[in-house]
């Protein structure tokens, strides 16, 4: 059997997140006592910061039975210039998985084709698959699923929109995005769900969030991006979920944010620790979606 990467969201069919999402339910409501990963290593390249990436994948590994090795880019060859191409064939000679966090989207696809394990995308500057992963099922514990639903975006077209943008094309609903004039999404992605579902992009935050179900946003300034911030500033001033705005959403609806957050930039305090807010919920999730992505990818789980 070919190995499995799952570098976007399109990597996997709507049936295949199904299944995932069965399982990291499943693996959630537990006592989950099967042990795919026993025995198994996965390998962790960060050459960004990560709380939330590290600790779910390394504590996820440990509870299917493997093990996770932190390898920061200051610590190995990578950091001194080593190709991917040469470190992608060495590791394949000694883990089971790679989760990598780097910054161009272009590496991790090089890392993809000279590995010969299964590698998984824990962010790059193009897209944050396993984030949305996360994202969508606890829209699918919150808000009833996401079918007929709309999701609204608040802020930078950036990694994270992607892959929503890539969830909204693969499972169909409808997301509306609202970013300043020249933060917007990328474009073949944009086109890819538009092919697919209903999206827009609107500079007008209200009608972005007029009836939607889940109300979704991001910092200004990305890892990466710490040079650009006093221009982020400005551009993005306005940009913030306050509680005038989750009013005009449906009366049900959630708020999400990746994490980490900027209280006073992107959101109001009052709606980050708000009735509405489901970001811990959120943020557990990355440990139960990654756990059955890991069984399905590594461990040859099918659901
Ligand atoms: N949301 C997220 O990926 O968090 P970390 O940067 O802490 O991993
Ligand atoms: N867009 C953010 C997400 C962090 C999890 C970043 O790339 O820094």
């Amino acid at each position: 059997m070919p190995k499995r990467d799952f570098l976007a969201i399109p990597d996997f069919s709507k049936d295949q997140i199904l299944q995932l999402f069965e399982l990291a339910q499943r693996m959630k409501r537990g006592p989950y006592r099967d042990r795919p990963l026993a025995g198994k290593t996965l390998a962790m390249i960060f050459t960004k910061s990560s709380t939330r990436t590290r600790v779910s994948f390394e504590v996820g590994a440990y509870q299917l039975g493997g093990h996770a090795l932190f390898l920061s880019s200051r610590d190995i060859q990578i950091g001194r210039g080593e190709p991917i191409k040469d470190t992608a064939r060495v590791l394949s000679r000694y883990v089971d998985g790679i989760m990598i966090r780097t910054f161009a989207h272009s590496d991790v696809e090089e890392l993809a084709r000279y590995a010969t394990v299964p590698v998984i995308n824990g962010l790059t500057d193009l897209l944050h698959p396993c984030q949305v992963l996360a994202d969508v099922l606890t829209m699918r514990e919150h808000v009833g699923g996401w079918e007929g639903k709309t999701v609204a975006w608040i802020g930078d077209g950036n990694n994270v929109a992607n892959s929503w943008l890539n969830a909204a094309g693969v499972l169909g609903f409808e997301l509306r995005l609202a970013c300043p004039e020249g933060y917007e999404p990328n474009r073949t992605i944009f086109d890819f769900a538009k092919a697919r579902t209903k999206v827009s992009i609107t500079e007008d935050l209200e009608s972005a969030v007029r009836g939607a179900h889940v109300v979704n946003t991001d910092v200004w300034a990305s890892m990466g991006q710490e040079g650009e911030t006093e221009q982020r500033m400005l551009a993005f001033k306005g940009y913030q979920v306050s509680p005038e705005l989750m009013r005009l959403a449906d009366p049900k609806a959630i708020f999400l944010h990746c994490l980490p957050a900027h209280r006073g930039e992107e959101v109001a305090e009052s709606v980050f620790e708000g009735k509405q807010s489901r970001v811990f919920d959120q943020a557990e999730n990355r440990l139960h979606v990654q756990k059955a992505l890991m069984a399905m990818v590594m461990g040859g789980t099918q659901e």
